[in-house]
C-alpha cells in the first residue's frame, strides 16, 4: 500500500510525528523522503511510504505565524502553497498531519487538504500537534478530509513535548493502516 505522509510544521514538531509514522510504518526517513523501502521489490512492511512536507509559498515566521497565521486558521483562509498537489495515482492511503493554531489546523495544511484529488473512500489518518488547548482541532481537520471524500481511521491529538506520545500516535496510525491491508 502506498502511503503518502503529508504535514506542515512551523517549529519541528509536527515534522517530528510525521517521521516517527514514516518509521513506525517501515519507511525510511533519511534523504528528504521518496518511496521508503526496499528499491529491489515489496517493502518487508508491505508500505511504500513518502514524506511530503507542505511548503507555503510564503514561509511563516514566527512573528507571522502568530499576527497573520492564527487569523488565517480561524477564517479558514487558503493560502497558496509551493510545489505541486500530490496526484491522484500517487498514494493509496493518506496522513495528514498539522500543528493547532488558533485551535484550528494550520493554513498551509488547509489548502493542503483543499487541493487533494477526490479521496473515493480512501483511508486517511488525520493528526494535529499542539500545546495543550487544540480544543477539537483534530476534529475540524478529520472534517475537512472526510469532505474531500477520504475515510478517517484515527484522529491524533498529541502534546508537542511529549515523546512517548509520539511514539505512541505513530504506532496506532501504524496499526490503523495495517488493518487496511487486509
Ligand atoms: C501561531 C501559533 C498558534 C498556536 N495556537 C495554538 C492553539 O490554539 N492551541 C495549542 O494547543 N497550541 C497552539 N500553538 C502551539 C503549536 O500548536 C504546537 O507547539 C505545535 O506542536 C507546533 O508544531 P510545529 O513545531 O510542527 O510547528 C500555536 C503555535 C503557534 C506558532
Amino acid at each position: 500500500m502506498k502511503v503518502l505522509v503529508a504535514y506542515y510544521s512551523l517549529s519541528g514538531y509536527t515534522e517530528s510525528l510525521a517521521k516517527a509514522i514514516v518509521v513506525a510504518l517501515g519507511g525510511a526517513t533519511s534523504g528528504g523522503g521518496g518511496p521508503a523501502g526496499d528499491a529491489a521489490g515489496s517493502p518487508p512492511s508491505g508500505f511504500r511510504v513518502e514524506l511530503f512536507e507542505v511548503v507555503p509559498a510564503k514561509p511563516y515566521s514566527y512573528f507571522s505565524a502568530g499576527v497573520k497565521g492564527v487569523t488565517q486558521a480561524m477564517a479558514g483562509t487558503i493560502v497558496e502553497l509551493a510545489g505541486e498537489p500530490p496526484t491522484d495515482e500517487g498514494f493509496e492511503a493518506l496522513v495528514v498531519l498539522s500543528p493547532t493554531w488558533g485551535w484550528m489546523s494550520s493554513p498551509p495544511i488547509r489548502s493542503f487538504v483543499a487541493a487533494l484529488p477526490d479521496g473515493a473512500g480512501r483511508p486517511a489518518v488525520v493528526g494535529v500537534t499542539h500545546a495543550g488547548g487544540p480544543i477539537g482541532s483534530f476534529d475540524r481537520l478529520a472534517g475537512l478530509v472526510e469532505e474531500r471524500g477520504y475515510r478517517v481511521l484515527e484522529r491524533l491529538s498529541v502534546f508537542c513535548y511529549d515523546r512517548a506520545a509520539i511514539r505512541a500516535a505513530a504506532e496506532l496510525t501504524a496499526a490503523a493502516l495495517r488493518a487496511q491491508t487486509g
